[in-house]
């Protein structure tokens, strides 16, 4: 047992989740802020073999990120590169700021190595998130970051559309890439998105707006994912693939948190939210191996979904995803968790696929620039 699990995690268990996250993101800040913490932060990491993966145009410099709503203000994203992680998806953002549900609304199941959250994207909303991107600089080193987009939690879904669009012109010019989160079980009706005419509608808009938006900034398009449920029946999943696909979507990410307490002990499974962590990682697996084989490698995935250990990791790579993201493993296993998989499957001989072919960017689309 680490120096992390036997003595960090339990002294941060004894306080209340959401309270020592927010002392993670404190510290964090503190560390990415000054050289001596910058240090300490790739010590953390150690070495990092080279293991890039090229994929939507964009260059990972390796496959392990972070997934959505751990940096959801996009605060960290220097000390979380220092880390080791090769891409941070910040978010979920909205158009204004919101409070949340109210707390607690964060609660660990350790016996289960697992977390349930009923967050409901508290965030400073998307101009403060920006303001953070911007100042990013060179900071982040050669991490890519990906814009989780969301709604506020009164907007009727008939409106979502201009939502998720407000979010997507602020973030436009200082994001790598987008997440279009139609899959959070905690704002009210919001994977109702994943279906029906909601779907065909919003994805068509976002997709005519990335191309108006690559044309008014004289950029080229960003690419965007569709981030999906684990609790979608394969019907379901088919549907949504083949609206991806026809509205040209880059690729999905694979999955969310479930609202399946199956295999769950914990006293805080009857609590209501999104299951994350170990509870979650078959299910995580059989999707990005569904998605690999129904959609003939055509969309690339992202897998996330209760990778703790470097194995975990590369089973999902194995079952067909191209990058893989983490958050409650963070949680369980420390900040050396990113360097440890990088290290084990550069051990491992893990080398990346070539990735399906590219969305073909619209005629007089520029290069991506560096943001900063
Ligand atoms: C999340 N997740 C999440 N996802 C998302 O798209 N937007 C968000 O704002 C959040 N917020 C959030 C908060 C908390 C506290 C947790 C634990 C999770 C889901 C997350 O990105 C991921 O999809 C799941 O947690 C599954 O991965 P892990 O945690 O098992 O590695």
């Amino acid at each position: 047992m680490g120096v992390y699990q036997g003595v960090v995690a339990p002294l941060l268990f004894r306080f209340d989740p959401e309270r020592t996250h927010e002392a993670t993101l404190r510290a964090l800040t503190l560390a990415q802020n000054n050289p001596a913490g910058r240090r300490l932060l790739r010590a953390l990491a150690g070495d990092l073999p080279a293991s890039p993966v090229n994929l939507f145009g964009l260059r990972f410099p390796n496959p392990i990120g972070v997934a959505a709503g751990f940096d959801k203000d996009a605060r960290v994203v220097p000390g979380l590169a220092a880390l080791g992680f090769g891409h941070i998806e910040v978010g979920t953002l909205t158009p204004r700021p919101q409070a949340g549900n109210p707390r607690p609304r964060i609660f660990r199941l350790p016996q289960d190595g697992a977390l349930i959250n009923r967050m409901g994207f508290p965030n400073a909303g998307v101009a403060a998130a920006v303001d953070h991107l911007r100042a990013l600089g060179s900071a982040r080193g050669d991490a890519m970051v990906g814009v989780s987009l969301g709604k506020q939690k009164e907007t009727p879904l008939a409106d979502a559309l201009a939502d998720y669009l407000a979010v997507m012109r602020a973030v436009f010019p200082v994001a790598d890439y987008l997440a279009v989160n139609v899959s959070s079980p905690n704002t009210p009706g919001l994977r109702e998105l994943q279906g029906g005419d909601y779907l065909a509608h919003l994805l068509a808009g976002i997709r005519a707006e990335n191309e108006r938006l690559a044309t008014q900034h004289s950029l080229s398009v960003r690419p965007w994912l569709v981030k999906i449920a684990p609790d979608l029946d394969w019907p379901e999943l088919d549907a949504l693939l083949a609206a991806a696909e026809t509205a040209g979507a880059s690729g999905v990410i694979a999955t969310n948190t479930t609202l399946s307490r199956a295999g769950v002990r914990g006293s805080a499974r009857a609590e209501t939210g999104g299951l994350s962590g170990a509870p979650l990682r078959a299910r995580s697996q059989e999707m990005v191996a569904y998605i690999h084989r129904h959609g003939g490698g055509r969309l690339p995935i992202v897998g996330v979904g209760g990778v703790r250990r470097p194995a975990d990791a590369l089973q999902l790579l194995d079952a067909g995803a191209s990058l893989v993201q983490v958050y409650t493993g963070l949680v369980y296993e420390g900040p050396g968790l990113a360097g440890r998989i990088v290290r084990a499957l550069a051990k491992a001989g893990y080398r990346p696929e070539p990735p399906p072919s590219p969305t073909p960017a619209p005629p007089g689309a520029g290069e991506l620039p560096t943001v900063g």
